[in-house]
């Protein structure tokens, strides 16, 4: 078992990664004190599949619950549904000390945070991640959001929750799209911060695709304590040291966006968006050539794609405008000059930006 702190003061709380853990939910719960009737945030799957479980684990240890479900889709994230969930948990809440628990992948993650946040101006939560990509990234940093019609994740606030529970023995439901769609974050966290778990993932492809416990534990650990480091020193983003989390995501923004959200899912797309992120690097002179295929090799090694298929060049030049890394006209780029040490670059020339997206053509 792996135990993080997200070190915030009075706001600091444990990052818990284990095998088989979930028995164990209701006595930490317990321990941390911070209420004593569950509303438990979650979709039909993960209720049918995993919810005994974790009723189980609550009952015992003596905690009053209900569960809430929510579509599975991206449509949650919306005001709509946060609406109904806050009027639901106002019905629950009478006369009791509630709390939330987000039971999900990064959907579910940001709309229970986002209800906790505003819910009484801010009630007690707590995260327990289904993904991958929530147990490394999404659950961890009290990034709240919702969705508009004119944008992603533009509602929402900054709170953290009280405890990140992940627990690897979720994952083995994951189909490969998800897995995939995680396993593209948990290589830039290799790329910016960590090259040892840059050589774990090389090394230890075939025990990880096979879904070995033990292994899945050792990158979530890592992945978790880079993030839980990078936002305890820049909880709100306002230190721009959040931005190295950023690395491959200008151009997969754009390759998203210029695909119409179609083409390439976000996992794949940040994958590419690394690829072209490393070819820059190396234009520039930060890296040898023989850095940026490593990291093309590794990317291709866990099945995301190498090669940017069907998607006009300049639709994706167009789309990287929007990103939010850009002020007006300067641009700021994370890029890389050694495997594990992530660089920051402002105003890199727009011929050489397009030359590093030609080049995963
Ligand atoms: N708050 C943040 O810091 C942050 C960071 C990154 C991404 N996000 C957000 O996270 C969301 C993406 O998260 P995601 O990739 O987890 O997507 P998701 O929550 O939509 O989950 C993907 C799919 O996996 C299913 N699923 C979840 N757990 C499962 C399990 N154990 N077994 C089988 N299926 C399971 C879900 O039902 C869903 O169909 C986006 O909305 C994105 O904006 C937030
Ligand atoms: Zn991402």
């Amino acid at each position: 078992m792996h135990k993080i702190t997200v070190n915030l003061g009075m706001r600091s709380y444990k990052i818990i990664v284990g095998r088989n853990i979930t028995g164990q939910l209701g006595k930490v719960l317990k321990r941390l004190n911070i209420g004593s009737d569950a509303f438990i945030i979650t979709n039909n799957f993960l209720k049918n599949k995993y919810g005994a479980k974790l009723a189980q684990s609550l009952s015992a240890a003596g905690i009053n619950f209900i569960f809430k479900t929510v579509l599975d889709s991206e449509k949650s994230k919306s005001i709509e549904t946060a609406s109904i969930v806050i009027k639901d948990v106002a019905k629950f809440d009478r006369k009791k000390k509630v709390f939330i628990i987000a039971f999900g992948g990064g959907v579910i993650g940001d709309l229970a945070g986002f209800v906790a946040s505003v819910y009484k101006r801010g009630t007690n939560y707590i995260q327990v991640p289904t993904t991958l990509l929530a147990q490394v990234d999404s659950a961890i940093g009290g990034k709240t959001a919702l969705d508009l019609a004119s944008g992603k994740n533009l509602v929402g606030a900054f709170y953290q929750p009280r405890l990140v529970f992940s627990d690897v023995e979720f994952l083995k439901t994951l189909d490969n799209k998800q897995l995939g769609s995680g396993m593209a974050e948990v290589i830039k966290y290799a790329v910016i911060k960590d090259a040892k778990l840059f050589t774990y993932l090389e090394t230890r492809h075939k025990a990880l695709s096979s879904g070995s416990a033990h292994a899945l534990m050792e990158i979530i650990g890592s992945c978790s304590r880079i993030k839980a480091l990078i936002t305890s020193k820049d909880e709100k983003e306002s230190l721009g040291l959040r931005t190295i989390l950023n690395f491959g995501h200008t151009i997969g923004h754009a390759i998203e966006a210029a695909g119409g959200y179609k083409r390439y899912n976000h996992g794949q797309a940040v994958g590419l968006g690394m690829i072209a992120a490393v070819n820059l690097s190396a234009v520039l002179g930060l890296i040898d050539r023989k850095v940026s295929e490593r990291v093309k090799d590794l990317i291709e090694l866990y099945g995301l794609p190498v090669k940017l298929k069907n998607v006009p060049l300049d639709k994706i030049i167009k789309a990287h405008y929007y990103d939010k890394k850009f002020s007006g006209k300067e641009n700021k780029l994370v890029l890389i000059s050694a495997i594990g040490q992530a660089k920051i670059v402002r105003n890199v020339r727009l011929d050489l930006i397009k030359q590093a997206v030609n080049s995963i053509v």
